[in-house]
């Protein structure tokens, strides 16, 4: 069995909370080649996405294993000396905890691990995003894995036609379902059309009893319990042979749905799917971009990236997110570009309810007919 896993974290932003120092990409790429040479790992690649940087790795210790998320926390501190080295932005932004203890749940870097044994080719995409929420994969997992206009294998593929399994998180409660598709697919649409609560986390092939996704979840400020970065989710997809194919698992990005995220975490804006180049959300810190790094894992080892969404077929989803960008933010302060209050990461509500607490008035009574 090999694990894929990423862990991913902004440890500072260059400028602002656009990208990330090649100094610290470095040095994770660095560090992650050393500990291929010690033996901790198979392969490891240095990814990354706006203020994000991912340590994406293959090894055989599982999910959650203390000796792989302590290697990513260590390299997390080092990259966030450079930055603070550097006097770049929010430096440490992600690492909410003073010492690294048995895993990193709850500690602020998210993390997607995926375990499986390797198929004779094993065909994988590595999904990150930035400055959006881990519900903005709801929608193309729906499409991917149970769409029949997005996928077209659900319907010509032996292999496919059974369907999938999905599982939920609901983020505000701390638990989870299963969903069997297509038998539930409109139970399931009533729990993950509202992505700000439920969120998938995993799929997996009915018929080759094979885990396809992992998606990362953590919802940073569920777990600081305020505003320390937005969650920038990450997802790994597996693809081909009774698994979506790779232009199947691609297609739902070719749409410019919108997420919650972009600006101060607190609107809703549309995911412009970009090459690694362009992974860099700048106007009113968005839109959010989302890139897609295949690999090819033989023998443990990553062969690639290759940067999937470098390619002009996605240049009309790229155009569309401009358009529907130009459309939201003219709403200004209103909904339903800004988020609905609850789900806001910033706000001033609590003071403001303080403030004027003593100037709300009843309202006038209704003016009564006089009787006849
Ligand atoms: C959103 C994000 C940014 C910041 C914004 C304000 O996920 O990271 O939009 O929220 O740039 O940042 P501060 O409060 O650090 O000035
Ligand atoms: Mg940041
Ligand atoms: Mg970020």
């Amino acid at each position: 069995m090999v694990t894929l896993s990423i862990i991913k974290a902004d440890t500072g932003g260059f400028v602002g909370h656009s990208a990330v120092h090649p100094d610290m990409l470095a040095a994770g790429q660095d560090a992650l080649s050393s500990a291929v040479a010690d033996g901790l790992l198979l392969d490891g690649k240095v990814g990354h996405c706006g203020d994000d940087l991912s340590l994406i790795m293959t090894h055989e210790h599982g999910a959650d294993a203390e000796e792989v998320h302590s290697f990513a926390w260590d390299v997390f501190l080092r990259t966030t000396e450079i930055a603070k080295g550097l006097g770049l932005y929010g430096a440490g932004q992600d690492l909410l905890s003073d010492a690294f203890s048995g895993n990193l749940r709850g500690m602020g870097p998210g993390y997607a691990e995926l375990e499986f044994t390797e198929r004779p080719s094993e065909p994988v995409v590595c999904f990150l995003a930035d400055k959006t929420e881990p519900g903005a994969w709801n929608l193309p997992l729906y499409k991917m894995f149970a769409d029949p206009f997005n996928t077209a294998g659900l319907v010509i593929d032996a292999k496919m036609h059974a369907g999938f399994r999905f599982e939920v998180y609901d983020l505000y409660e701390e638990k989870r379902i299963w969903f069997d598709c297509p038998r539930e697919l409109y139970e399931m649409l009533m729990f993950i059309g509202a992505p700000a609560r439920y969120v998938i986390h995993s799929v997996e092939s009915k018929t080759l009893h094979e885990q396809a996704v992992a998606t990362s979840t953590q919802r940073l400020s569920l777990i600081a319990g305020k505003y320390v970065g937005k969650d920038d989710p990450v997802m790994i997809v597996r693809c081909q042979s009774g698994l979506p194919a790779l232009g199947e698992v691609l297609e739902p990005f070719s749409f410019a749905y919108t997420a919650g995220g972009c600006m101060r975490g607190s609107h809703h804006a549309p995911m412009m799917p970009v090459s690694v180049n362009d992974a860099h959300p700048a106007r009113f810190d968005g839109p959010p971009r989302v890139v897609a790094l295949g690999f090819q894992v033989h023998q443990g080892k990553l062969i690639g990236p290759r940067d999937l969404f470098d390619d002009p077929s996605f240049d009309r989803a790229r155009a569309q997110t401009n358009e529907v960008m130009d459309y939201l933010r003219r709403h200004g302060p209103f909904e339903p570009h800004r988020l609905p209050l609850e789900d806001l990461e910033y706000t001033t509500m609590a003071d403001l309810e303080k403030l004027l607490a003593d100037r709300w008035q009843s309202m006038p009574e209704a003016a009564v007919p006089a009787p006849r």
